[in-house]
């Protein structure tokens, strides 16, 4: 009986001991073996944190990338929780809880935001002939796209034959043209980005070339007016010269 008591005692100090420093994070979503919550833009997560078996009242804190997070009064007593609605600035973001004014025991969720690329909308372009042609579309997503396609009237472009070029930066896709001619780069643009978890997305444009307009070169006509101006107050200027010293 004593021994039993005994080993009962044992039992409960150890896992007193295991207990009273263990801190937990319990998420909504869950999040994965390595600590990552998947979640898509917008979507709320619900973050909890709680102490074990306490001998007094603790209190907790988070972090956001290692930045205190605010927290309303009582949410901070033993068990805290949080609510994220994640914004692209969110995707990485690290959150920690742990004992106030004691970071020995922490433990940490990273969230993984998932977003698609960013467009869907018509663009109306106009250009005029022989002038540039830029068009761009943003390619940002979160898992990266699997690839970017750009189509003149419904079939793919013919960069050579088109004299067009893309560029892609990770960021954005940009189609260019310098010089446009009305025959060949008229029309509707359509970039298409494939996202491996949002499918396919598409952004038009819609190209007018416009006959090229004189444009009036006010610049070097001001130079020119300058220099004609000043070399008649020249002329002027040596004549009086002239003229005074024959007065004399
Ligand atoms: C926190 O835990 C302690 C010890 O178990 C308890 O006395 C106290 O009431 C708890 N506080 C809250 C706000 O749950
Ligand atoms: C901080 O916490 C650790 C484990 O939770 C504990 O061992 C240590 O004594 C604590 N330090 C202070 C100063 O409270
Ligand atoms: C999406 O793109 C449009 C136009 O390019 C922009 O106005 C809008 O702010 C973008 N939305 C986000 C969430 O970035
Ligand atoms: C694309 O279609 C428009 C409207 O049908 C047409 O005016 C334009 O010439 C076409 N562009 C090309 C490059 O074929």
């Amino acid at each position: 009986m004593k021994f039993i008591l005994r080993a009962a005692v044992f039992h409960f100090l150890v896992l007193y001991a295991v207990h009273v420093l263990a801190i937990n994070i319990q998420s909504k979503p869950a999040f994965n073996d390595e600590g990552v919550i998947q979640v898509k833009l917008n979507d709320p997560v619900s973050l909890v944190c709680t102490l074990g078996v306490t001998k007094a009242e603790e209190e907790l804190v988070w972090l956001r990338n290692d930045a205190a997070v605010l927290l309303k009064e009582g949410n901070n007593k033993n068990r805290s929780s949080l609510c994220v609605t994640p914004t692209y600035e969110d995707n990485g973001a690290k959150f920690t809880c742990h004992q106030k004014g004691n970071s020995t025991d922490q433990v940490s969720v990273t969230l993984d935001v998932t977003f698609a690329p960013n467009i869907s909308e018509t663009v109306e372009v106009t250009v005029e002939e022989e002038d540039d042609l830029v068009l761009e579309c943003d390619t940002r997503a979160n898992p990266l796209v699997s690839s970017v396609t750009w189509s003149l009237n419904g079939s793919l472009v013919d960069l050579l034959a088109d004299g067009l070029s893309v560029i892609n930066n990770g960021l954005t896709s940009q189609l260019t043209s310098s010089k446009v001619k009305k025959t060949l780069h008229g029309g509707m643009y359509t970039c298409t980005v494939d996202s491996p978890m949002y499918g396919s997305s598409s952004r038009h444009f819609q190209v007018t070339i416009t006959d090229k307009t004189l444009k009036f070169p006010l610049g070097p006509m001001i130079a020119g007016l300058v220099v004609v101006g000043l070399t008649a107050l020249l002329a002027v200027v040596s004549r009086w010269r002239k003229i005074v010293k024959c007065c004399k």
